[in-house]
């Protein structure tokens, strides 16, 4: 029977997962690697940092952190190192108690960490607890065998791969207006790599409650065409856990920032990973739209993660200087991973991209990778175009030319011209002639992009300026044939 996205037996499947498989779901099967680095840990701490800066929480009561669906458990434990030493920098905050509550809906998860010498090596820095979907406001502390009571100040929430776990709702705008999406699973449960998901669409029902309405009658307002999602899980997670306190939730997932890049999709399936969990992208906009504050990164390939930083607090200059300039910029937490590939020979653009970004897209990055940029351009996503389009525009405004300088202006016109967009790439290649001289191979290259644009006649000038240069230069020659075919 078609039920709503949220309400089918997805959801189900997805916790089954975790709960018969615990901690073995770490075993090659659930992602883990970007979430639980080093450099993950340090961006989160530094964010954290920055807005104990701008409200600085009262030194005498413990300030607590709840991460939601911690999993192993490492994450949690880097971050409890990272901030306990990157705190005794501050006088303000170097006494500041903490306290990192790991949660999972998994009871073998707790029993994992009570038992992991690392985590017993961080004292009452953390605590444990069950988390019950539905019941996220009653959250007993395993070990200080109390209830969570944040004592009036800010809950910080964690939450990372775990937003997408939770159920969401899917709807698509046409010229027949709103409808929601209905979705029967066949056979109803079972390894999802068996389950088929049949789609059909419906007249929006009015089953929602008041804070979710809100949600989608902005969508339905805004949207012209296309599909989008309704974190229905999430929302009512976030609204539970503001029962207990203001918060201000750290997120990171596959996910979207902005409507548009949403909307541009037909539907929103999920993605199956290899060894049997899946994830949907999660809607952070309509998350964010609870908020006060939020800041959100604006990634535009899909596959890697968006982080958000949301809060029930105006944002303070700290924060938002920590976020924009220090970590959306280079992106180190997604992008250091992408920098892994060279090393398992799995190069892909988004390998290159990842090290671009990271470079602050220096001039001598490119330089050094723009010669392998245009093998991989055969098979790239949209997103990945968009990326390297915006790294391409940022390097070109960090130029800094003087003699001996990375030959930017060049490899700039190469990538444009393998992108095929010509008229970009003949401004570069004729800005490279007017900083390196005239030179035949530059004029041809001007030649075939103003082929390419269907302006001959240039084309045929600047062929016949190759041959003065170099007499019977056979690429200028084979272009001028061309032309007369
Ligand atoms: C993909 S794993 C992510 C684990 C960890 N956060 C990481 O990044 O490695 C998802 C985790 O969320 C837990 N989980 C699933 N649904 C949940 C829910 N509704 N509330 C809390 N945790 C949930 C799972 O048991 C699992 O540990």
């Amino acid at each position: 029977m078609p039920t709503p996205v949220s309400q089918s037996g997805l959801w189900k499947i997805q916790q089954d997962y975790y709960q018969k498989l615990g901690v073995a779901a770490w075993e090659d099967r659930t992602p883990f690697h970007l979430t639980n680095s080093q450099v993950f840990t340090d961006a989160y701490a530094e964010l954290i940092l920055a807005y104990w800066q701008d409200h600085p929480p009262d030194p005498k009561r413990v300030f607590y952190l709840l991460e939601l669906g911690s999993g192993i458990g490492r994450f949690a434990c880097q971050l409890v190192r990272d901030l306990t030493r990157k705190l005794a920098y501050f006088e303000r905050l170097k006494e500041l108690p903490f306290c990192l509550v790991l949660s999972d809906i998994v009871p073998d998860n707790l029993e994992f960490w009570r038992q992991h010498p690392k985590l017993q090596e961080l004292g009452p820095r953390v605590d444990f607890c069950v988390m019950e979907p539905g019941r996220e406001d009653i959250l007993f502390l395993e070990k200080s065998g109390t209830r969570l009571d944040t004592g009036g100040q800010a809950l910080l929430v964690l939450a990372n791969y775990v937003f997408d776990s939770m159920p969401h709702d899917e709807f698509r705008v046409t010229p027949k207006g709103l409808e929601e999406c209905l979705i029967e699973l066949q056979p109803e449960l079972g390894e999802i790599e068996q389950v088929e998901v049949r789609r059909s669409y419906a007249e929006v029902s009015d089953r929602y409650p008041p804070h979710l309405e809100g949600v989608l009658d902005h969508y339905a307002r805004n949207v012209r065409e296309g599909a989008f999602t309704v974190p229905v899980g999430a929302l009512d997670c976030l609204k539970r856990l503001r029962g207990l306190a203001p918060l201000a939730v750290l997120a990171s997932d596959r996910g979207f920032t902005v409507p548009d890049r949403m909307t541009v999709y037909p539907i929103h399936p999920h993605t199956i990973h290899q060894g049997g969990c899946f994830s949907h992208m999660v809607n952070f906009h309509a998350l964010s739209l609870g908020f006060r504050t939020a800041l959100m990164t604006r990634r535009e390939v899909l596959d890697g993660v968006q982080t958000v930083f949301l809060g029930d607090f105006d944002c303070g200059p700290q924060l938002r200087y920590t976020f924009e300039e220090c970590f959306a910029r280079a992106n180190a937490l997604n992008n250091c991973s992408e920098t892994y590939a060279p090393y398992r020979n799995k190069v892909q653009l988004r390998s290159l991209l990842g090290f671009l970004r990271l470079n602050l897209c220096d001039p001598n990055g490119l330089a050094a990778v723009a010669r392998q940029i245009p093998a991989y351009l055969q098979n790239y996503s949209y997103g990945e175009r968009l990326e390297l389009l915006q790294i391409l525009e940022e390097t070109w405004a960090n130029d800094y030319f003087f003699r001996g300088a990375p030959n930017v202006t060049f490899w700039l016109a190469h990538i444009y011209d393998s992108l095929r967009i010509f008229d970009r790439a003949l401004w570069f290649y004729e800005e490279t002639a007017r900083r390196q001289g005239r030179d035949a191979m530059l004029l041809v290259f001007q030649a075939q992009c103003l082929q390419n644009m269907r302006q001959l006649s240039q084309a045929r000038q600047r062929y016949l300026q190759a041959l003065d240069l170099v007499p019977g230069m056979a690429e200028a020659s084979q272009g001028l044939n061309s032309l007369d075919k």
